[in-house]
C-alpha cells in the first residue's frame, strides 16, 4: 500500500549500519519513487565524508546523493555537533520520516525528539534500553498518529517467516530447548564500537542477543519470563572496557529454555561475516521436532585470487546472499537484495499505510484514520512496534541487571505491573 506522499527522510547517525544497509536501501526506495529527499545528520563530518566517497554506493546509485549536516565543505573533521540533529529535525515539514541509527543508549532521546516534531520514526534496534521509555514512546506516537517501527531485520529473513508459519500451524510441536549464537567479527574492536559499546552503556547481549530472542518470539509467540546473563569484561584496543563475551539463559513462559552466546570475536581470518544460527528442539505427542537455521553459512563458497583490503577480508569466503547485497538487475546502477533491504522497505511501506487516504481529511479525522492503521500494524505483529515488541526492552533490562550482578536470575513480569526483579528462592 503506497500513499501518494513522497516522504522526505532524515537519517540521524552516519555509521556502519547506515553505510551498509540503511542508505543503500533508502536510495533504492527513492529510485522507486516512494520517498523524496534524503538528509543525513552526523555528530561530525568524518563519517559523512566517508559515506559521500563510498565507491560501492557510487557504483550502485550513481544518480543519488544526500544532504549533509554538518556541512562537509565547511566544518573541520574534529568538531563535534551532538545536538545538531535536533535542529535539523525541527526544520522538517510535519509527518515525514526520521531514521534513528545512533548508538543504543541515545535512541530514546532522539525518538522522542522526532515524535515531538511530528515525524514518523524508524529506529534501529533496540528501540530503547528501558521498558518504561518504550511505553512512553508508544503512547506519544499513538496520540499523535505517528508510526514508530523498530528495525529488527532478521524478521524479514524468509527462513524465519517459514518457521513462523510451520510453528503456528503446529507442524513443529512445542518449543522445549534451544541455543542460538551471534558472534560479531574481531575487527569490530578497531571500529567505532569501543567509543560507545562500553560496559556502562551496553554489552554483547544487549547489542545482539535481542535478535534471537526477538526471532524465537516471532516464530512461537512465546514471551521470555526469566533471564540470567554471564559476561566477561575485556579491554578494547583503545583501553575502554566492554562486556565482549556474554552467555545468556532465557526461560520462556511455557518452561522452554534458550541459551544465547554473543561476542565480538569471530576470527578475522574466518570466511563469513560473523558466526550465527538458531537451533530449536521441539516436541509433539509422539516424537521430537527440530528446527536448525545455519544463518552463517548460506551455501556459497568462494575462493578469491587476491585478498580484499577491507577488515576481515580473506581469500576463502562464504558470503551470505540473504542479508544485504547489491546485484545487477539491469538499468542504471545496482539493486539491493536481501532481508536487510526488505526490512527497510516494509517499514517505509508502513508509514505509507498510516498516511494512506488521509489527504483532504480534517485533523481529527486524519488522526483517527492513522490510529486505526497503527493499531492494525501493531496487532499483525510482523513489524516490531513499541506496542508489540516492548518485551525486548524488558529482556534488555533483565539482562543488564543479571549481567551486572554476576549472572543472578532476573524475572520479567508483564501486564499492569510490568518490570524486572531478582528471582527470589
Ligand atoms: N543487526 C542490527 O540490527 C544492527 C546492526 C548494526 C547496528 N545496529 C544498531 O545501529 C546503531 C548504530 O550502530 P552502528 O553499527 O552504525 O554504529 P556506529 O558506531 O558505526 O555508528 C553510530 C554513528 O552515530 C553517530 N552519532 C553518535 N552520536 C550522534 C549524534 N548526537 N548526532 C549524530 N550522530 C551521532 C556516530 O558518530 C556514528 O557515526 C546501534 O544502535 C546498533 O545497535 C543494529
Amino acid at each position: 500500500m503506497t500513499s501518494n506522499k513522497n516522504f522526505d527522510v532524515t537519517i540521524v547517525g552516519g555509521g556502519m549500519i547506515t553505510a551498509m544497509q540503511i542508505l543503500p536501501s533508502l536510495y533504492h526506495i527513492q529510485r522507486l519513487g516512494k520517498i523524496g529527499k534524503i538528509t543525513i545528520c552526523g555528530r561530525s563530518v568524518s563519517p559523512l565524508i566517508k559515506l559521500r566517497n563510498d565507491q560501492n554506493l557510487k557504483k550502485a546509485f550513481p544518480e543519488s546523493s544526500f544532504t549533509c549536516y554538518p556541512d562537509i565543505e565547511r566544518e573541520p573533521a574534529d568538531k563535534k555537533f551532538p545536538g545538531l540533529y535536533k535542529d535539523v529535525i525541527s526544520k522538517m515539514e510535519p509527518r515525514n520520516i526520521v531514521v534513528i541509527a545512533l548508538p543504543d543508549q541515545t535512541h530514546y532521546e532522539a525518538v522522542v525528539q522526532a515524535l515531538n516534531n511530528d515525524q514518523h520514526v524508524i529506529c534501529v534496534k533496540p528501540l530503547t534500553l528501558k521498558y518504561m521509555q518504550t511505553r512512553e514512546i508508544e503512547k506519544l506516537a499513538y496520540e499523535k498518529g505517528l508510526f514508530v517501527g523498530v528495525e529488527y531485520h532478521k524478521r524479514f529473513d524468509d527462513r524465519v517467516g517459514i518457521a513462523r508459519m510451520k510453528y503456528r500451524d503446529g507442524d513443529l510441536g512445542e518449543f522445549r530447548m534451544g541455543y542460538a549464537t551471534l558472534i560479531e567479527p574481531w575487527y569490530y574492536r578497531d571500529s567505532n564500537f569501543p567509543q560507545w559499546c562500553t560496559a556502562e552503556n551496553s554489552d554483547m547481549f544487549t547489542y545482539i542477543g535481542c535478535h534471537y530472542i526477538d526471532q524465537v518470539h516471532l516464530i512461537t509467540g512465546l514471551l521470555p519470563v526469566r533471564i540470567s546473563v554471564y559476561g566477561t569484561l575485556e579491554k578494547y584496543p583503545n583501553g575502554n572496557e566492554g562486556y565482549l563475551w556474554t552467555n545468556a539463559r532465557v526461560i520462556w513462559e511455557n518452561g522452554a529454555s534458550l541459551s544465547i552466546l554473543n561476542g565480538m570475536g569471530y576470527p578475522n581470518a574466518a570466511p563469513g561475516g560473523n558466526s550465527q544460527g538458531l537451533w530449536m528442539f521441539t516436541q509433539g505427542e509422539q516424537d521430537g521436532g527440530l528446527l536448525c537455521h545455519d544463518d552463517q553459512y548460506r551455501g556459497l563458497k568462494h575462493s578469491y585470487i587476491a585478498k580484499g583490503v577491507e577488515p576481515g577480508a580473506s581469500y576463502y569466503n562464504e558470503p551470505s546472499p540473504d542479508y544485504f547485497k547489491l546485484v545487477d538487475r539491469g538499468g542504471e546502477g545496482l539493486t539491493p537484495i536481501g532481508y536487510g533491504y526488505r526490512s527497510i522497505e516494509a517499514l517505509v511501506e508502513a508509514v505509507h499505510r498510516v498516511e494512506d487516504n488521509v489527504q483532504g481529511l480534517s485533523n481529527p479525522e486524519s488522526l483517527a484514520h492513522r490510529q486505526v492503521a497503527i493499531k492494525a500494524i501493531d496487532s499483525e505483529a510482523l513489524l516490531a512496534t513499541p506496542a508489540n515488541s516492548s518485551f525486548n526492552e524488558l529482556v534488555i533490562e533483565a539482562g543488564r541487571l543479571s549481567l551486572l550482578n554476576e549472572g543472578r536470575e532476573v524475572e520479567i513480569k508483564y501486564g499492569e505491573t510490568a518490570g524486572v526483579m531478582f528471582k527470589k528462592y
